[in-house]
């Protein structure tokens, strides 16, 4: 079974074998060998455990995975600049690829995403990454035209994609109020069958039933009636 959870300094030393080797295996025919070895070499993780310090806006979720392959088998990161989110790395341990994690990962980070208030979420990938971007583009991104050449690692190509989370955040808000209005209207109607007027602040009665209810939300999430 997988599970997604938050990722801490803990899981530094883990993230970093995933990132080596998900850049071995993803990468290979695309960055020299020489530049994966240097860049991803074994650490402990005090790459992970620095850029938790450095940059902390950035948040990071990981896919563990029980039984006898036990431990991270996949992460992801992810932050915000501005008003657009951002994907900084996604990876799944290669004997773990096409089994879901990805997207397991990818939904978690859509959804918290949208769920923070971000309107589109952006990522760079390889341009010659296929598989990445397939998962991508099947994730709902799509090119913006932005490109970019990465000299630290031999000059390679990437591309820069980006995804609305508008409709994303619709769903997320339709279904907490659908939740809460449920909860809220049950409430009113036992307050209402006590003490029966027309108009319940903002339940609307019409013929003994319940008309309309208005429920809205501030900020803080706290209902409201208008
Ligand atoms: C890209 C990567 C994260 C995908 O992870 P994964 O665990 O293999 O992905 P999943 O198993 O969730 O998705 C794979 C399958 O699910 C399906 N799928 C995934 N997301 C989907 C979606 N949103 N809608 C429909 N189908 C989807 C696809 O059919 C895909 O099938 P395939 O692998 O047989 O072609 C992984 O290959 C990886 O770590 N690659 C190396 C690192 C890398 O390139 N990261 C990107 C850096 S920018």
């Amino acid at each position: 079974m997988v599970v997604i959870r938050a990722g801490s300094t803990a899981d530094a030393a883990q993230v970093a074998a995933v990132q080596r080797e998900g850049w071995f295996a993803a990468y290979e025919g695309i960055i020299p060998g020489e530049i994966i070895d240097r860049v991803t070499a074994p650490d402990d993780g005090a790459r992970v455990r620095q850029s938790f310090r450095t940059r902390p806006w950035q948040r990071m979720i990981v896919a563990m995975a029980s039984g006898a392959n036990a431990g991270v088998i996949g992460y992801a990161s992810f932050g915000a600049d501005g008003r657009v989110a951002e994907l900084y790395a996604l990876y799944v341990r290669p004997a773990w690829w096409s089994t879901g994690t990805g997207r397991a990962l990818m939904e978690r980070v859509l959804a918290r995403s949208a769920g923070n208030g971000y309107s589109a979420i952006t990522l760079w990938v390889l341009r010659d990454n296929r598989r990445a971007r397939r998962f991508y583009e099947r994730a709902g991104f799509t090119p913006d035209g932005a490109t970019n050449v990465l000299t630290g690692l031999g000059n390679v190509i990437e591309l820069r994609y980006r995804r609305s989370l508008e409709s994303l955040a619709e769903q997320l808000e339709g279904l907490v109020a659908m939740t809460d209005a449920r909860q809220i209207a049950a409430t009113y109607f036992e307050a209402w069958r006590a003490d029966p007027v027309p108009v319940a602040n903002w339940m609307h009665v019409e013929d003994g039933k319940i008309a309309r209810i208005q429920v809205a939300f501030d900020a803080r999430g706290i209902a409201g009636g208008s």
